[in-house]
């Protein structure tokens, strides 16, 4: 094989064919050429600024650029294996499109700072998408809320049920986990956004470079303090992919309901035809495949944050060749965390709730027992003692086949002579909610205001600078 035109000067014979395969990046780092090509013209421009090359050599080689993205882009780009990685097959073919100029582009330059820039633009390019994934996400949570105020299902401790809440309250929850989730990856893209190029191989260089303005340029807020810490950090993606496992968690967490919802025990949910799958040899089946896939592939994500936290654990100071094994699981997790939040979305928009199965499984679960404690507590009660004569109330029902409202006022007297027949509007399920009206509780009021709060937050993202 021929030697690498970028390094070779020093090599008698190329590698060999399997090692040049084994170290070869293009096949993958071509995603980024984009980020690449900003981050060289930004460069560029500044060796023109300083004085390092001539204005004209400066314009020619972000002209030249401009040329190889437009033959990437329409597709007649020939990429070449043995030139490594986007970095290298982008130079060049810069070099035969303008000319011995293109050999100017390194100038003050390692492919060690210049992968960090480049990568760094690209992850938070894909963190904006992240971003307005989980935003659109709970615009929908938002909407069938709003559609589902008075409706009303079992809410579960340890997965029995424990106390009735609004299905409006319920699916809030999962909205302020995905909020959580796009103020995370802000806090992030503030670390993401700062720019290593200048750092050089390691030691920085002694050409006059400008970071500051490469970095202002391309959009990020700054630069790096030390230039070792620039070239081999990748904390960047590290907080990234963290960012991107917590996200596909917090959908997990919802697919699993919605499978559990979907089985016909609870029937809580019919599934969308276009979300769901039959099976080759029970006909009756209707899978909740998405919601599963969307849980197994969450493993994946997880994957990639303890792959590269396990590549970056030994590392000296400063590049290693290892590092370049932080690309595919980030590209991996990306598609992951992207298609996932959009197929939550679409699925959430058209899956259909069924409120009398809801409804009919508070009956099951003796989900008013709080209430008659509480009622009991108003009668001068202490805690304690209402809360063992509500659960005779509760043996007495069971007994009989009943839910507590269905006992009679004699019956529920023979247990304490205080209650009274005021105690029937207290039990009613609708009540429970209805009186729950704590700071984020599930009380009507509460869930309009968490409405209000959750849509001000949602406007507040689409109008701000950086979307
Ligand atoms: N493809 C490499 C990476 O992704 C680029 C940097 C290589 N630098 C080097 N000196 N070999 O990490």
């Amino acid at each position: 094989m021929s030697t690498n035109q970028s390094w070779g000067g020093r090599f008698a014979e190329g590698p060999a064919e399997a090692v040049a395969r084994y170290t070869d990046s293009q096949t993958f780092d071509r995603a980024l050429y984009a980020q690449d090509i900003r981050a060289s013209q930004a460069h560029a421009r500044m060796l023109g600024r300083q004085g390092v090359i001539t204005p004209q050599e400066a314009s020619a080689l972000v002209e030249g650029l401009e040329r190889v993205r437009r033959e990437i882009e329409d597709g007649s780009f020939v990429w070449r294996s043995e030139l490594e990685d986007v970095h290298m097959n982008i130079e060049a073919r810069l070099t035969e499109l303008a000319g011995e100029v293109g050999k100017k582009l390194h100038t003050g330059r390692s492919r060690n700072d210049q992968v960090g820039l480049t990568f760094r633009l690209f992850v938070a390019d894909k963190l904006r998408a992240w971003q307005e994934g989980a935003a659109t996400l709970c615009a929908v949570l938002l909407d069938r809320a709003a559609e589902h105020r008075d409706v009303i299902l079992p809410g579960c401790t340890h997965l029995q049920p424990a106390q009735p809440v609004s299905l409006a309250h319920h699916l809030l929850a999962y909205a302020w986990m995905f909020r959580r989730d796009v103020e995370r990856l802000d806090d992030t893209l503030a670390r993401v956004r700062v720019s290593p190029l200048g750092a050089a191989a390691l030691a920085g260089t002694t050409y006059p470079l400008d970071p500051a303005s490469v970095a202002a340029e391309v959009g990020f807020a700054g630069i790096y303090g030390n230039s070792m810490d620039a070239v081999s950090d990748r904390d960047f993606v590290l907080e990234a992919l963290f960012g991107g496992s917590l996200v596909m968690m917090h959908l997990s967490r919802l697919c699993e309901e919605i499978i559990l919802w979907a089985n016909p025990a609870f029937g809580f949910v019919r599934l969308p035809d276009a979300y769901s799958t039959g099976s080759s040899i029970m006909p009756q089946k209707k899978n909740p495949d998405v919601a599963e896939l969307m849980r197994g592939k969450t493993g994946r994500v997880y994957g990639a944050l303890l792959g590269l936290l396990t590549v970056m654990k030994g590392l000296p100071l400063a590049y290693n060749r290892d590092m370049q094994e932080d690309k595919e699981g980030f590209l991996d997790a990306d598609r992951t965390v992207s298609s996932s939040l959009r197929i939550m979305a679409g699925l959430l928009e058209e899956i259909a709730f069924r409120p009398e199965r809801m409804r009919e499984a508070c009956k099951l679960g003796f989900l008013n027992a709080t209430e008659l404690a509480d009622y009991l507590v108003g009668k001068g009660l202490p805690f304690r003692e209402a809360h063992h004569i509500t659960g005779q109330a509760v043996a007495a029902a069971e007994k009989e086949g009943k839910g507590l409202e269905e006992l009679t006022l004699p019956e529920l007297q023979a247990l304490d002579p205080r209650i009274d027949d005021d105690v029937y509007s207290v039990l009613a399920y609708t009540a429970a909610v209805q009186r729950r009206e704590t700071p984020g509780g599930t009380g009507p009021h509460s869930v309009s205001r968490q409405l209000e709060q959750l849509r001000g937050w949602l406007d507040l993202f689409h109008t701000s600078p950086n979307s």
